[in-house]
């Protein structure tokens, strides 16, 4: 059986979801982030040490100003009222993306990694104003700067996922099948699962499914 030691997810189809059932998209945001809870709980249950979730994209930026407000609202709302429980759980919380948002959210990030640094139950990544290209952009300019050679494991270990391993899983759902600039470099060679539910559809059942699936597949790493 593989073993399953980090889960990646795209969280895609809060907006529609939110459109069909309540006519707003902030309230699909809203019911995603009542799936993030559930799956950190069923993470953990299945022992799985790294859940890394796409939260916000450089490329969300694009959205309307009142959507992006009410997001970075919802994920602070959501520290501020859950870092308690989140390190009493053992959890610990890593940022993954650009720290350059606004001085209030950047300090209370800053302060729940500080908070949750030893925690060692699970670790979740936040990728938060991330980028792929960004990442693997600023991660040249990082090499060249400290005069460092270019070598797949020097580039690894200066990635924004530096001591991170690489996912074993990625799941999106939402019903689409593309990558949206995530974890390009860490994806190489994960096991990709789309799923039809929109994120806030999506729960324990599917999640051990996908699992199951997963345990199943024969991984050669370019071996045969
Ligand atoms: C993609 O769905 C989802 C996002 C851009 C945001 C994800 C945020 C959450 C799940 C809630 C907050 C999370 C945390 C960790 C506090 P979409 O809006 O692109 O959906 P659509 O494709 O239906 O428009």
């Amino acid at each position: 059986m593989n073993p399953l030691n980090h889960v990646a997810i795209i969280m895609d189809g809060n907006g529609r979801w939110g459109m069909r059932n309540k006519n707003s998209r902030k309230a699909g945001h809203k019911a995603g982030l009542k799936t993030v809870e559930k799956i950190i709980k069923h993470s953990i249950k299945n022992k799985i040490k790294f859940l890394t979730l796409y939260a916000f994209s450089t490329e969300n930026w694009k959205r309307p100003d009142s959507e992006i407000k009410y997001l970075f609202n919802l994920l602070e709302v959501f520290l501020r009222e859950k870092i308690q429980k989140l390190h009493s759980n053992g959890i610990k919380i890593k940022i993954v993306g650009n720290k350059n948002l606004n001085k209030k959210l950047r300090t209370l990030l800053t302060y729940a990694e500080k908070k949750t640094s030893k925690n060692e139950k699970i670790q979740i990544n936040l990728a938060l104003n991330y980028g792929s290209k960004k990442e693997i952009l600023d991660t040249v300019k990082k090499l060249i700067k400290n005069k460092k050679k270019i070598t797949e494991e020097n580039f690894t270990n200066n990635l924004y996922t530096k001591n991170i391993p690489n996912p074993d899983i990625l799941i999106r759902t939402g019903n689409t099948k593309r990558l949206s600039n995530f974890l390009m470099w860490q994806l190489a060679y994960s096991e990709l699962f789309f799923e039809k539910k929109l994120w806030p559809d999506f729960n324990e059942i599917d999640y051990d499914k996908i699992i199951k699936k997963y345990s199943q597949i024969k991984r050669n790493f370019g071996k045969i």
